[in-house]
């Protein structure tokens, strides 16, 4: 195949330097199983399901079938006022996996939508009970809650906020987060080391605020894109119990975690800590069609079903809410994921990718290695003065040369692969990652 001539002046990349990135653009222009094929056909593995969504490997024939037989019987239905089968098959599969009594599902179409979805729904559960004065939200610092208004206030990655400054939810505060160098530099699984860190939340945040005017506090079970944070062991345990005495609500962001990276169906799961909403998407339906979504305790749903039955109870939405492929293509990847038993495939690579992950240790530059599920990350040391540089030509370097796809997050490098990887994979992206890291000066 020849490289594809594309004018590449049109197309605004996101989350990507687009003037280094059209000097020399990585184009994939089709993929299956473990790998993408790149416009002058190259075979590339793909080290982290796609944006750690491509969970059951690529364009897997089940779903592929699923959402053609979809389009050839319903290609839309509006989400207000009517609806179609898929969004009442696909929550209930859902809400089957979830814990708990985790059993109401709302569709978006990103994770970024679910994560403003849940604070929105976290204020209507408080206005509903009389007491909409709840309106500040606890994030983290470091923690990525996708990409709108909502989710760049509770989160905490800088360079996300920064421009963005004046256009915040101005109640939120943020807790520290957990990553600390000294005792998690090279960490297999949770941490031993800060359990304690929760404690800021009843120390330092509900004082300053009261209980009383907290809505809800938000966390990543696992922080991804940030650089693959490890909460220390009882962390998230800890928060639970302090959300409790207070009765403050507690969302996990699941977007990463959902759909067993971690080998479970949910990391609530995973960490036995059941929160009181919590998000999803990407590996919902195997990144196939757009698709996210919330979860929420039978009590919230019930709590918001008020006033008049032929007025709206909660005025939120999408057009695009439980579209008919996005539905057909959840019920083949849940299909999928237990037929393959997958989750529990996913556990137990898990343990190879750690073996694999730390055996990078003493290599030139790096500083931690740390991972859990499915999930590994090596962190090296910046370059002085030139922040974020070392960790993307390692990134580059493991594309053009190493012929794997890794995800950079300032100086962190993370694999995050399908859980159809075979031991030869992770082989693969090891080896790869050795190789450069041994090249990157
Ligand atoms: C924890 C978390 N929340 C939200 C999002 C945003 O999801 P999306 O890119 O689908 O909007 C992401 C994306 O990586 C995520 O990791």
């Amino acid at each position: 195949m020849g490289k594809m001539e594309l004018d590449l002046t049109s197309y605004w990349v996101p989350f990507t330097p687009n003037r280094h990135f059209k000097s020399a653009p990585r184009i994939l222009a089709s993929a299956k199983d473990m790998h993408y094929t790149t416009d002058d056909g190259r075979q590339l593995l793909d080290g982290t399901s796609g944006l750690w969504c491509v969970s059951a490997g690529h364009r897997r024939q089940r779903i592929v079938d699923a959402v053609k037989a979809q389009l050839d019987t319903l290609d839309y239905a509006p989400s207000f006022q009517v609806s179609h089968p898929g969004p009442f098959m696909a929550a209930q599969r859902i809400a089957e996996l979830a814990p708990g009594d985790l059993n109401k599902v709302f569709f978006t179409n990103s994770g970024s939508e679910a994560v403003d979805t849940a604070l929105k729904m976290a204020l209507a559960y408080w206005r509903a009970k009389g007491e909409g004065h709840r309106n500040v939200f606890v994030g983290r610092e470091r923690a990525y809650h996708g990409v709108g208004f909502g989710g760049i206030s509770v989160g905490g990655m800088v360079g996300n906020r920064k421009v963005f400054g004046g256009g915040m939810l101005p109640r939120t505060d943020h807790m520290r987060h957990t990553f600390d160098l000294e005792h998690h530099a090279y960490c297999k699984g949770e941490p031993e080391w800060g359990a304690h860190l929760a404690d800021e939340l009843e120390q330092r945040i509900i004082p300053l605020h009261d209980a009383s005017n907290i809505a809800a506090v938000i966390v990543e079970p696992v922080m991804g894109s940030t650089g693959a944070l490890i909460p220390p062991k009882g962390y998230l345990k800890r928060l639970r119990e302090i959300c409790d005495k207070h009765g403050l609500l507690l969302i996990f962001d699941e977007v990463i975690t959902g759909f067993g990276r971690l080998g479970k169906p949910f990391a609530s799961q995973y960490f036995d800590v059941i929160p009181d909403l919590f998000t999803f998407a990407k590996s919902v339906n195997n990144a196939t069609v757009p698709m996210g979504g919330v979860v929420v305790r039978d009590g919230i749903y019930e709590a918001c079903m008020q006033g008049p039955e032929h007025v709206v109870e909660l005025m939120h939405g999408y057009t695009y809410s439980g579209h008919p492929l996005a539905c057909a293509a959840t019920l083949a990847t849940l299909d999928l994921y237990r037929e393959e038993d997958l989750f529990n495939r996913s556990a137990e690579m898990a343990k190879y990718i750690e073996e694999g992950i730390h055996s990078l240790k003493g290599l030139p530059n790096v500083i931690s290695i740390r991972n859990i599920g499915m999930i590994g990350g090596v962190e090296v040391a910046p370059r002085p003065g030139a922040p974020g540089k070392r960790g993307y030509e390692i990134f580059l370097d493991a594309f053009w040369n190493q012929g794997v796809l890794t995800r950079v997050s300032g100086e962190i490098v993370v694999i995050c692969p399908a859980f159809i990887s075979e031991k030869k994979h992770i082989d693969q992206m090891i080896e790869a990652l050795a190789k450069s890291l041994r090249a990157v000066p």
